[in-house]
Formats: C-alpha cells, structure tokens, sequence
C-alpha cells in the first residue's frame, strides 16, 4: 500500500483538450491563418507549442513566439478552465484520502494555474502538497517536482502518468510509477510496469492491500522437439504457486492475424517462398501478436509464457537460412522495442536428436523439412544468443530425461526470478 500518491494533472486527473484547442484555434485565427480540425489539432497535444507551429504551419521564430503568446493570452484566462476531471477521479482521491493517503500533484503547468483548476473542480483542499513549474525556480524537472512532495511525506510512494516524462521523473526519483492510458499517450506502454485502461482500474490497483505483480516475460526456446510443450505446462505450474495469473501464447501465431501468418509461413505448399519474404512474414507476426497479446498482458501484471519469440528468428532465419543476425535484428526491431523476454528457457538438443525424435511425428511442416545442416546452424545460433546473454538465457541441457528437466527448471526459476526482481 502505497503512503504517498503523486498524480500528474493534464491528461491523468482531468482531460484539459478543450482549452488547449480553443487556444490553439484562436492563436492561429488571429495569425490570419486557417484552423485545421480539431482532431488535427488534438495532435498537438504534448510537446512544446512553438516547435509545433513551426512544423506544422512552417512559422518561423519570431511568428511562432507571437503565436505562442497569442494561445498563452486566450488560455490563461479563460481556456485553462476548459477542462474536466476523468470521470471516477473525484471518487478515487477521496477514497485515497479517507484511506490515509498523502496525495500530491507534480505537473509541468504552473504552481498558479494548477491551484487555479483545482480550486475550480472543488478537489484543492483534498491535495497535501502541489508542485507545478514556477518561473524563476532553478529546475522543473518532473523529479525535482517529486522530491520536493517526497522530502515532506517520505514513505512508501508512487507517480501516476500518462507520458514518459512522467515515467522518467518517477525513476529518477526513485519511486514505483503507474501509466494510465486514457490520457495523451497515445500507444505507447512503459516497459515492465503497470499501466492502467481505466480510472476504475487505477483505483482497484491503489486500493489492493498488496501492490500487483511485476509482468513477466518468458520466451521458451529450442530445436523442433526439444520438449517445449511440457516445460510451458509445468512453468504454468510454478507461476500460479507464484501468484501470477498466466498467459500461454506461441509463435508464429497467437492473435489470430498471426495465425493466419502461421498458416502461410508453414504451408508446405509455399516451398518458394524467398527466406527474406519468411523473415519479414515471421517479423510481422511477431509485432501483431506483441501489440495484442503480450504487451497488454505484462501491463496487467501477467507472466505471458511464449513458446518461440524473436531468438527463433535469429537463429532459425538469421543462423539457419544465413539472412544473418542483424538483418533479423533490423526486421524486428519494432516488435523488439515493444517487448523482450525477461527470461529466455533454452531447451538445448543437438540437430541429430533434434531430428530423431521427429522422425515419428507425421506430417513435417516447411521449416522442419529443411536438411540437418540447418538444424545445425541454428543451434549455434541459439548457442550463441545464450553465450551474448547470460543474464536472459537460461539454457538446460534437452537431452536429459524429462523429468530432470523439470527439476532444474523448478530449480532456476525462482533464483532468475529473484534476479530481475520479480519475486522479493
Ligand atoms: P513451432 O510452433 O515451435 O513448431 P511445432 O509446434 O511444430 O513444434 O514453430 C513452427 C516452426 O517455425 C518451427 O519449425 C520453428 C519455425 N520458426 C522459425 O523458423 N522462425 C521463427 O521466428 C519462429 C517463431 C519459428
């Protein structure tokens, strides 16, 4: 439970766009120049005004800082009240509050105007200290703001954000964040910690007696039969004793526009297929299902077990059909920006028992009808991916009975765990 909690205003406590258009919209009326829509001008909504206007309205210096001042004028007067709280956000501080709570305010507006609007929605009397930029203060930093809240009310604390800057001045400061999505982040998620769809999710996690698990990434991978479906079910099993709720998913595969990417990339019947064009397909399977699946899941505090991510790549396309690993590095880099696996299971087997024990299944799909040398160079492929990164990797040896693999994986999972911080 958390003792002090630090909301950012604009885009967090209450979705101030309006007077942002309006000012906007006035400025460039004034400036003789015709106003674009407003969803247009939504897009305005986060970086600094005056780049803005250079960019999109080619203004140059001194006609952008007219313009500057000319939305400063209109929205320091009347647009900063045009502006309303998220619905539930007044429910939820007074629930903080009666529970104890210190509540603080550390936003980019300044001091003044932030105080203004929260006297105008009736909640300033419900806030301990507010922190906004002042003119002549020597930094505004976001994590000057927090340490100012926090050298007042020490203890167990955390940030509430909708942007990166928020995240940033949370680290730097040294204390837990949460992003809610409802505000002006538009897609992007801050990796490996909560973030929120709702006001009433925000209070759900703020109100829980114990604050919610870390999502964890666990990617299982290894030559075609190295026994990757009995590991997942028996992680499964060690995680829920962990308390994580589970998500299982595979690649490629896993939404269902991946799955339908599977089908193609494993047909038998594309044997022409040109091993650019199945790096690429594989690449864009991967980001779809990290967008919709795995993304989501880490941010509800999930542990997503994914049989194959991007080291299958690597190896299999990179190693194995020698397209090379920074070719498939630079087709995966958007899935890669999304989400990395914390924790990568290698099931090591050599390409001869690779193959054998896949002798008996029936029907062998396009990539395992490749020749052993394949098979070989992707082993060395993920051999050396383990090698690059011992910190993720945790390699057993797959030509063990199963039952001593299962041993050591329940052996070695809670100690990397431990290690990236999952479990206390
Ligand atoms: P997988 O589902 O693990 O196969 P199976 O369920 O038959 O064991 O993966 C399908 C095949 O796709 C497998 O032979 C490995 C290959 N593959 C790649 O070549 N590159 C990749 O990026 C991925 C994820 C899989």
């Amino acid at each position: 439970m958390y003792d002090t909690i630090i909301f950012d205003l604009d885009g967090t406590l209450s979705d101030n766009s309006e007077g942002i258009i309006n000012s906007v919209s006035y400025a460039l009326e004034r400036m003789g120049i015709p106003t674009p829509d407003a969803a247009t001008i939504r897009r305005f909504i986060g970086p600094p005004l005056k780049l803005t206007y250079q960019q999109y309205f080619g203004m140059d210096d001194e006609q952008s800082s007219r313009a500057t001042d000319l939305y400063r004028e209109r929205h320091e007067t009347v647009g900063y009240l045009e502006n309303e709280l998220y619905p539930g956000i007044r429910e939820l501080l007074t629930a903080l509050k009666q529970r104890g709570a210190h509540l603080g305010i550390a936003t980019g507006k300044p001091t003044v105007i932030t105080r203004k609007i929260l006297e105008h929605f009736g909640i300033l009397e419900l806030f301990d200290r507010v922190e906004g930029s002042a003119p002549m203060a020597v930094s505004n930093q976001k994590s000057v703001l927090i340490g100012r809240i926090l050298a007042e009310f020490p203890g167990k604390a955390v940030m509430i954000g909708d942007t990166a800057d928020d995240m940033r001045g949370a680290v730097e400061a040294g204390i837990d964040f949460i992003h809610v999505q409802y505000g002006f982040s538009g897609d992007w998620r801050p990796k490996g910690m909560p973030s929120v769809r709702s006001v009433q999710e925000l209070q759900e996690l703020l109100m829980e007696e114990k604050p919610m698990n870390r999502g964890v990434f666990i990617s299982l991978e290894g030559l075609d039969g190295c026994g990757k479906t009995t590991v997942s079910r028996h992680l499964d099993t060690l995680l829920t004793q962990y308390g994580y709720e589970i998500v299982h998913t595979r690649e490629p595969g896993g939404c269902p526009i991946s799955e339908d990417i599977r089908a193609l990339l494993l047909s038998t019947e594309h044997g022409e297929m040109t091993a650019t064009a199945e790096a690429l397909l594989y690449a864009a399977s991967r980001y779809q299902h990290a967008h919709d699946v795995i993304l989501p899941a880490l941010t509800q505090g999930k542990a997503v077990v994914c049989d194959r991510y991007v080291d299958s790549s690597l190896a299999y396309q990179g190693e194995g059909r020698q397209l090379g690993m920074d070719a498939i590095r630079a087709y995966n880099r958007k899935a890669m920006e999304l989400c990395m696996p914390d924790i990568t299971v290698y099931l090591r087997l050599d390409a001869e028992t690779s193959l054998g024990r896949r002798l008996s299944e029936s029907a062998p799909d396009r990539i395992e009808q490749e020749k052993r040398d394949f098979f070989e160079r992707a082993m060395q492929g993920f051999d050396r991916l383990a090698e690059e990164e011992p910190g993720r990797y945790m390699t057993i040896d797959a030509s063990q009975p199963v039952e001593a693999v299962l041993a050591e994986i329940s052996r070695r999972l809670p100690e990397a765990l431990k290690r990236g911080g999952f479990l206390a």
